[in-house]
């Protein structure tokens, strides 16, 4: 079975893990078997990531920019992005803000991972219904992508 990881950072409100658990959803009815890591209670143990076959990245809007977890995995990804299976992997964007959201302008620093799938998802506040379909929809998207 191939495994996808849903790689969020979600602390406030508990708005971006609403959009994790909804691309995660999407990602288990392409018959993805998923991880839901929150960054935000755990660094995301690096030597894992070669595992995965895609991957679904979610942070909110912190001062215009990603959330330090996700930096956090992007640096220590950066010192490991040569081992086998650590690049090159179909990857996702969903983002959570509070009005401003200019952390969609900082989204690029991901595609060092892979190739893009979808465009990344941004939502204001709560998660609307229609939010969380989008999401949804991403997860069948980058699941199929790996198929
Ligand atoms: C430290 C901090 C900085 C923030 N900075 C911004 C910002 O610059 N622009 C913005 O639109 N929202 C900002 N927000 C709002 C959050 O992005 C928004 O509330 C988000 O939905 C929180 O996600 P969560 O509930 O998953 O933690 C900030 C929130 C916090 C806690």
């Amino acid at each position: 079975m191939i495994k996808a990881l849903v790689l969020y950072h979600s602390q406030q409100s508990g708005n971006t893990a609403k959009m994790a658990e909804a691309v995660a959803e999407g990602l288990k009815s392409e018959g993805l078997e998923v991880t839901l890591h929150n960054a935000n209670e755990r660094r995301f143990p690096l030597s894992e990531f070669s595992k995965y076959g895609c991957v679904a990245f979610g942070t909110p809007d912190y001062f215009g920019y990603l959330a330090g977890t996700m930096k956090t995995f992007l640096d220590d990804w950066y010192l490991q992005r040569n081992q086998p299976g650590n690049s090159g992997k179909p990857y996702a964007v969903f983002y959570s803000h509070g009005g401003g959201g200019r952390v969609k302008d900082t989204l690029t620093l991901f595609s060092r991972i892979g190739t893009i799938v979808g465009d990344p998802i941004g939502s204001r506040g709560v998660p609307t219904p229609e939010v969380l379909e989008a999401c949804k929809q991403l997860g069948i998207k980058l699941g199929k992508s790996v198929k």
